[in-house]
């Protein structure tokens, strides 16, 4: 099968649910992908394939749906991982980025000593939406002046262009467009 109709299988397999979280959003739920054995691997396979000769040193995965994913191929590529996350998880020393949400304002952290100008960073979370979230992450990485920086998201949300919000000087990469 061609790579691209495997991409559309795993999209088919996304569940869409309609007014979740809120009226009028249409939620795509990856978790009907996760479990079942098969896309998983595939997933997994395509992810592998695409970043496994670029010398990766460190996955940094983003608080919560990207540890699923980030901390398999961090596994498959002999990478390390580092998380992301939301204020007040992380114990030791952080750096912090807030970020706009649709209401208000959030941050992420991550550990002062997470990363070193010697890395090789592949940036996983599964859904790139209006970009918010990627955008803090990405500049978070970027503090540490680390050698190169891939971006990846399982799912993008084209019409909310969450992309243009993002380093045009790095490669981002996303599977499976909405
Ligand atoms: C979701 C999703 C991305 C982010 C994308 O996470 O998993 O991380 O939103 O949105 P944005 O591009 O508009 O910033 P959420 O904050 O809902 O938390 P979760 O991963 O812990 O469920
Ligand atoms: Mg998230």
């Amino acid at each position: 099968m061609s790579e691209s109709k495997i991409i559309e299988e795993l999209k088919a397999s996304i569940r869409n649910i309609p007014d979740f979280p809120k009226p009028g959003i249409q939620f795509k739920d990856i978790t009907t992908l996760l479990q079942n054995p098969v896309y998983l691997q595939t997933l997994i396979n395509l992810l592998v394939k695409k970043y496994q000769n670029l010398g990766i040193t460190k996955v940094c995965c983003i608080e919560s749906r990207g540890f699923f994913i980030g901390s398999i191929v961090a596994y498959k590529l002999n990478a390390g991982i580092v998380p992301i996350r939301k204020p007040g998880k992380l114990p030791a020393e952080t750096i912090s980025k807030s970020f706009t949400l649709e209401y208000g304002e959030d941050s992420l952290e991550i550990h002062t000593d997470a990363l070193t100008k010697d890395d090789v960073v592949l940036m996983h979370d599964d859904l790139l939406a209006t970009g918010g979230t990627a955008e803090a992450a990405q500049n978070l990485a970027l503090d540490f002046r680390i050698a190169e920086l891939y971006m990846n998201f399982i799912i993008e949300l084209d019409f909310l262009k969450g992309r243009d919000k993002l380093n045009k000087n790095y490669d981002i990469h996303t599977l499976i467009h909405f």
